[in-house]
């Protein structure tokens, strides 16, 4: 979809569809709305109603023009209350809207930017807008041939600013979105396609392709290099694979030439079968999914440069296979890890644990400031809070905190879980320095606290993100599938960073 900003109003433009929206109740209309009602002689109120619409989040209505209005039809979406505003309602209100039209065969639309009085203004509300647009037009079709459903696409989208300083604010806004957005695709994309092409050798060019044009550094640590440095946990994992394992450093240096750079480290198990632990038949398609950690810190990378970002930044994605086989890790194994420090693998379904390890204790040598894992660890973490929200660890009531307000920013739900270190107890092996596995209950705790094991003094934080990751119902921003859950948030952090505490109250 290509965006663009004009300086015109609701009931002047000439599109497929005009888009206005409005709060719960409708009375007064302000904005746009209020504009397109008065071209409708005041029955705006009364033709949603009789469409059983009434403003709630989530709801859209899509009228005839009735000639009224040189768009031939209008589409309203809802706020929700208006005392409840962020910016995040608008952002989910364009992400269903755009994707109704698209559905009714519109190529084209015009999205009025002014919802009325808000604290907001039109910068956070076209940022809010193309973030919205991207998000909930974006499919996944690079396997399918097109049919009639696939043909159809919003192919453009104008803005509605009328003053002229509001114009400028958002095609600023515009951009920023548009920016964030595409990391995000960019993440979905590399976790929904399937196993059999998206092979960690795979990951490692799209990583080295991204940063192209950009300024990144990629280097990828090949099977000898990684034996050479002692990665023995990581090469475990692949073991049972054909597929040769990877280690990719992606670094971003926006900051000063001696400022420490923030780590992101992220999952890359391109495909968890489960290994000699092999999983259930069941859903285990879904485990092409489970580089969602690795992909999200590399398209968060990816924004930091296309938003120049003052700060320097780095993300290591462990990559893997995690397959059976004649040469596999087999239960009970013991390896040495980079860190040093032995592990006995009781479960190779824990993989994930395994190949962060030794990501960790390599990030550590990257002298960070802070390091921040993302990862599709723990079936235990789904059980824990559902499959929307992901579980938040931390050694530092700072970055927590930090990670906490980014997430109220982007309205990508997490909750902070206890690196109880009791339950470290679990973890102690009969052979080794530790096990991979401390039972069923409590399991994403346990994983955190094995992580933990292999993390210098630094500040760090864990994101669990096994449940938000993969999306099995559509929503409005978040169509089925890979979500690029903690893409938007990560960003955010990076961009507050250096700032003071962050205001709250901002996306969900
Ligand atoms: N990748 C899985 C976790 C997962 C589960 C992600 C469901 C997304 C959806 C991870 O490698 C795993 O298998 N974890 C095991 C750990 C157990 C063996 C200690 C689990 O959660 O069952
Ligand atoms: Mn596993
Ligand atoms: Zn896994």
């Amino acid at each position: 979809v290509k965006f663009t900003v004009k300086a015109q109003g609701p009931a002047k433009v000439a599109s497929q569809a005009v888009i206005v929206s409005v709060f719960e109740g409708m009375d007064p209309l302000e904005g746009g709305a209020s504009r397109v009602d008065a071209a409708l002689s005041g029955t705006l109120v009364e033709r949603l109603k009789g469409e059983a619409f009434e403003g709630k989040r989530r709801q859209v209505a899509v009228l005839d023009a009735r000639g009224a209005l040189p768009c031939p039809r209008i589409a309203v979406f809802g706020l929700g209350k208006k005392e409840e505003f962020h910016p995040g309602r608008f952002r989910e209100g364009v992400a269903g809207t755009v994707r109704a039209l698209r559905d009714r065969g519109v190529s084209e639309a015009a999205l009025s930017l002014d919802p009325g009085a808000l604290p907001a203004g039109p910068e956070a509300i076209a940022r809010a807008a193309a973030e919205g647009a991207l998000l909930g037009l974006y499919r996944f079709d690079l396997y399918r041939e097109k049919d009639d459903q696939s043909k159809k696409e919003l192919k453009s989208l104008v803005f509605l600013e009328e003053s002229r300083k509001g114009k400028a604010l958002a095609e600023k806004g515009l951009e920023a979105g548009k920016t964030v957005a595409e990391a995000v695709l960019f993440a979905r994309d590399l976790v929904n396609m399937p196993a059999n092409e998206m092979t960690p050798g795979l990951l490692a060019r799209r990583a080295a392709d991204m940063a192209k044009g950009r300024p990144l550094k990629v280097t990828v640590l090949d099977r000898a290099a990684l034996k050479k440095m002692n990665m023995n946990a990581l090469l475990a994992v692949s073991k049972g694979s054909d597929e040769p394992p990877k280690l990719i450093l992606a670094e971003y240096r926006g900051g000063g030439r001696k400022t420490k750079p923030v780590v992101l480290v992220g999952k890359g198990v391109t495909f968890d079968s489960g290994g000699i632990s092999l999983k259930p038949a069941e859903r285990m398609h879904e485990m092409k999914g489970d580089m969602a950690g690795g992909a999200a810190v590399l398209a968060a990378l990816r924004a930091a440069a296309d938003l120049g970002l003052p700060l320097n930044v780095s993300a290591v994605v462990p990559a893997a296979e995690n397959l059976p086989g004649g040469r596999a890790t087999r239960p009970g194994d013991v390896v040495r890890s980079l860190r040093g420090k032995s592990i006995e693998i009781i479960n190779t379904d824990a993989e994930g644990r395994l190949l962060l390890a030794d990501a960790l204790a390599y990030a550590e040598r990257l002298d960070p400031e802070a390091v921040i894992d993302v990862a599709t660890l723990t079936g235990a973490c789904v059980v824990a809070l559902g499959p929307e929200v992901a579980g938040l660890f931390g050694n530092d009531g700072g970055l927590v905190e930090k990670i906490r307000k980014a997430s109220d920013e982007t309205g990508e739900p997490v909750w902070e879980l206890p690196l109880y270190r009791e339950y470290g107890e679990r973890l102690k092996s009969d052979t080794a320095d530790l096990k991979n596995t401390g039972g069923r209950e409590g399991g994403a705790v346990t994983a955190a606290l094995f992580l933990e094991n292999f993390v210098g003094k630094v500040p760090w934080a864990h994101l669990d993100i096994a449940g938000p990751a993969f999306s099995t119902k559509d929503r409005p921003d978040i169509p089925k599938g890979g979500t690029g859950f903690s893409v938007r948030l990560l960003v955010e952090l990076l961009r507050s960073w250096t700032e003071g505490p962050a205001k709250s109250g901002g996306g969900r």
